[in-house]
C-alpha cells in the first residue's frame, strides 16, 4: 500500500476507540482528550477503567452484534483489535462512519524475522489467518497472521485513501500491563553488578506507548494514510543500559551461549532476561529502519524519559518476570568462573 498524508485539518475531531481501557488505548484516549477532542470509548471495561471525561459505551466483541450501542459518526476511529472475529463485525458496523481510521497492528506481522534493518514498503508479511484460526495464542504464528487478516479487513471496508495501519514495535512505559520493560527499570533501581544479555552493540528497538499515542493522534488529525512502523529507531544493548543504570552500578555483559545453556528463557516471562532475543535468529526483529515513519511525524523520545516516568509509575500488580536475584547470580557467578574478572 502506498503512503499518502491528506491535507493538515487541526479542527477538534469525534473520535472513536475500540478499546480504551488499557495501556496503549487509555494513552490515545487520554492525549486525544487533552488535544481537546471528543473521545468516545468503547469496550467490556474488564481490563481496566477508562479515562474520566470519555464517554464510554460498554461492548462485548465476543457478541457479533456487540457495537450495536455505538451511535452517530466519527472523524477518526482507532481500534486495537486482535481478533478477526472482532474486527469483521466492526467494520460492517461501522464502515462509512468513521472519516479517518488507524487500525493498530503489530511488527509481528513480518514473516522474515533474521534480516537486519528492513524497511515498511519492502518487508515481506505473513499469510493471513486462515478461517479456523482466530486466537491469537493458538500457535506462534497466530498473533501475527490473524493481525494481517484484521489490516485486510479494515483496508477492504473503509478503503486505502481512509486506513493509517500502525505496525508498533515492543511498546514500553507508563502503565505497561507485561511488565518486560520493568523488569530492567526495577533492577537499574536496585543497583549492584547487572547481568545484561549478549554484547553492547546487540541492538534494542522499542517504543514509548505515548510516542504511539501521539502519533496515533496526530496521524488521525493530519489524515495521514498508509502502512508505517510504530517504533523508535535501534539503540544499542549498551544504550539501553545507558539510559537506565545509575552511577555507581556496573554491567556485566553475558554471552547468550551461556544463557541458553542455563536455560535462561528470551523475552519474557520466569527464569527470563526480557527484552533479549537470541541472534542471529531474531536480528530483523528489533533493528527495523522507519526513516519512513520519522518522516511522516514518529517523534520518539529519548529513552531516558520513558525508564524515568516508567520508574515513577510502577506498580506492584503488574507481572514479576525476569530473573530472580538467586538466578542472576547464578548466571553471574557461572560467567565469572569462566571468564575470571580482570
Ligand atoms: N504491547 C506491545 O509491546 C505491542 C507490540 C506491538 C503491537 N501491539 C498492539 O498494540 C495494541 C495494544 O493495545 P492496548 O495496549 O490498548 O491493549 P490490548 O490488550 O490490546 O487492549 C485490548 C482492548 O480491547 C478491549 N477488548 C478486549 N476484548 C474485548 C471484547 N470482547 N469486547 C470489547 N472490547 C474488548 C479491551 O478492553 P476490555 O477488556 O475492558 O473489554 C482493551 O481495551 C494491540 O493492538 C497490540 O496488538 C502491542
Amino acid at each position: 500500500m502506498t503512503a499518502k498524508a491528506i491535507a493538515v485539518d487541526d479542527q477538534l475531531m469525534r473520535i472513536l476507540v475500540l478499546g480504551g481501557t488499557v495501556f496503549l488505548g487509555r494513552a490515545v484516549a487520554r492525549q486525544a482528550l487533552a488535544a481537546g477532542h471528543d473521545v468516545t470509548c468503547a469496550a467490556r471495561g474488564s481490563s481496566g477503567e477508562p479515562i474520566d471525561g470519555v464517554r464510554f459505551v460498554k461492548v462485548d466483541r465476543d457478541d457479533p452484534d456487540g457495537l450495536s450501542g455505538i451511535d452517530g459518526e466519527y472523524d477518526a476511529m482507532v481500534d486495537v483489535a486482535r481478533r478477526p472475529s472482532h474486527v469483521r463485525p466492526a467494520v460492517g458496523a461501522l464502515a462509512g462512519r468513521a472519516g479517518h481510521v488507524t487500525f493498530v497492528s503489530t511488527g509481528s506481522v513480518y514473516s522474515d524475522i533474521s534480516t537486519p534493518g528492513q524497511r515498511v514498503e519492502t518487508a515481506p508479511i505473513m499469510e493471513p489467518a486462515p478461517p479456523d484460526f482466530d486466537d491469537p495464542a493458538q500457535d506462534p504464528d497466530a498473533y501475527g497472521r490473524c493481525k494481517v487478516t484484521c489490516e485486510q479487513l479494515v483496508t477492504d471496508a473503509f478503503g486505502e485513501d481512509h486506513v493509517f495501519l500502525c505496525r508498533p514495535g515492543l511498546i514500553v512505559g507508563p502503565e505497561d500491563p507485561t511488565g518486560r520493560f520493568d523488569y530492567w527499570v526495577r533492577r537499574a533501581a536496585r543497583g549492584g553488578e547487572i547481568l545484561v544479555p549478549g554484547t553492547p552493540d546487540d541492538l534494542v528497538q522499542l517504543v514509548d506507548v505515548r510516542d504511539v499515542a501521539g502519533w496515533i493522534i496526530a496521524a488521525a488529525e493530519a489524515r495521514l494514510t498508509g502502512t508505517y512502523d510504530a517504533v523508535s529507531p535501534p539503540i544499542t544493548r549498551q544504550e539501553f543500559m545507558d539510559a537506565l543504570v545509575e552511577d555507581g552500578s556496573t554491567t556485566t555483559y553475558v554471552p547468550q551461549e551461556l544463557l541458553l545453556e542455563h536455560e535462561i528463557e528470551p523475552w519474557s516471562g520466569p527464569r527470563s532476561l526480557p527484552l533479549w532475543l537470541p541472534l542471529p535468529e531474531y536480528a530483523g526483529f528489533m533493528s527495523r529502519d522507519v526513516t519512513p515513519s520519522l518522516e511522516v511525524g514518529l517523534q520518539p523520545r529519548p529513552l531516558a524519559d520513558t525508564a524515568r516516568d516508567t520508574a515513577a509509575a510502577l506498580r506492584d500488580d503488574t507481572p514479576s518476570l525476569g530473573l530472580t536475584e538467586a538466578e542472576e547470580t547464578e548466571i553471574l557467578d557461572a560467567w565469572h568462573a569462566r571468564s575470571p574478572k580482570t
